[in-house]
């Protein structure tokens, strides 16, 4: 069986990195405008770049959690791809081998003139150049730009035959419009401790994604 899986902040939540929509805009209490838009870059790119240096640094001191775990459990029985809004590589450590990063990663920077990526594993310093001698950013899609791979991920979901959506709040498009692409024979199950007031058209498994994404692991395998 087919299975697509988009994932958002909620899933990493109980490996200690914050959501977004839980803290009032703000991003680990810094304003949304300031680090995550394009003119929040021009007005301040020290700050963005400090920013991101510390996301990337949280990162090594977290770990993937149960759920995380689960899905490479999933994989082992049924052909799974994961379309995820996050940023950091938890998917990956892990153990996941399909995954499709909507808004970016923190371990890559890009290259602002020819969108080539590179790894980034620790700091970045603002006036960094890229082997091409153009300055880099973080690779982050930030509000107002367009997510390039969100056609690929649509044509991910079209060929779904189970789509399970964990931890996201479904606020932030068009990653949230994807659940509209799933087919009619598809499946969409919802997991996040809030209900997301869909009306019922899908089927929603209330609680931590911890608890939820391995249960119902254990209900497809
Ligand atoms: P949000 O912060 O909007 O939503 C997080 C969701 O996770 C909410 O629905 C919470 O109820 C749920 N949640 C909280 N704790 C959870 C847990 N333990 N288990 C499961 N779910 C839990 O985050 P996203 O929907 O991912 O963009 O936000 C989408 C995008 O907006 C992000 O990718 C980011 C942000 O701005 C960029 O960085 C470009």
């Amino acid at each position: 069986m087919k299975i697509v899986v988009l994932t958002g902040a909620g899933i990493s939540a109980e490996s200690g990195i914050s959501t977004f929509r839980d803290s009032n805009g703000l991003w680990e209490n810094h304003d949304i405008e300031e680090v995550a838009t394009p003119s929040g870059w021009c007005l301040n790119p020290e700050l963005v770049t400090r920013f991101y240096n510390q996301r990337r640094a949280q990162l090594h001191t977290v770990h993937p959690n149960d759920a995380h775990h689960a899905l490479v459990e999933l994989a082992k029985y049924h052909d799974v791809s994961i379309i995820t809004q996050n940023v950091d590589d938890l998917h990956e450590r892990a153990g996941s081998k399909n995954v499709m990063h909507l808004h970016g990663e923190l371990l890559k920077s890009r290259d602002e003139e020819t969108e080539e990526t590179y790894e980034q594993l620790g700091d970045m310093k603002y006036g960094d150049k890229s082997p091409s001698g153009n300055l880099l950013r973080p690779h982050i899609v930030w509000f107002f730009e367009a997510v390039p791979k969100i056609i690929d991920a649509q044509k991910e979901v079209q060929t779904a035959d189970k789509l399970i959506v964990i931890g996201t709040s479904l606020q932030v498009y068009p990653a949230a419009g994807l659940l509209e692409f799933a087919p009619e024979h598809c499946e969409v199950i919802l997991i996040d401790p809030v209900d997301p007031d869909t009306r019922g058209r899908y089927r929603f498994l209330q609680g931590t994604a911890s608890e939820q994404v391995p249960a119902l692991v254990h209900e497809l395998i």
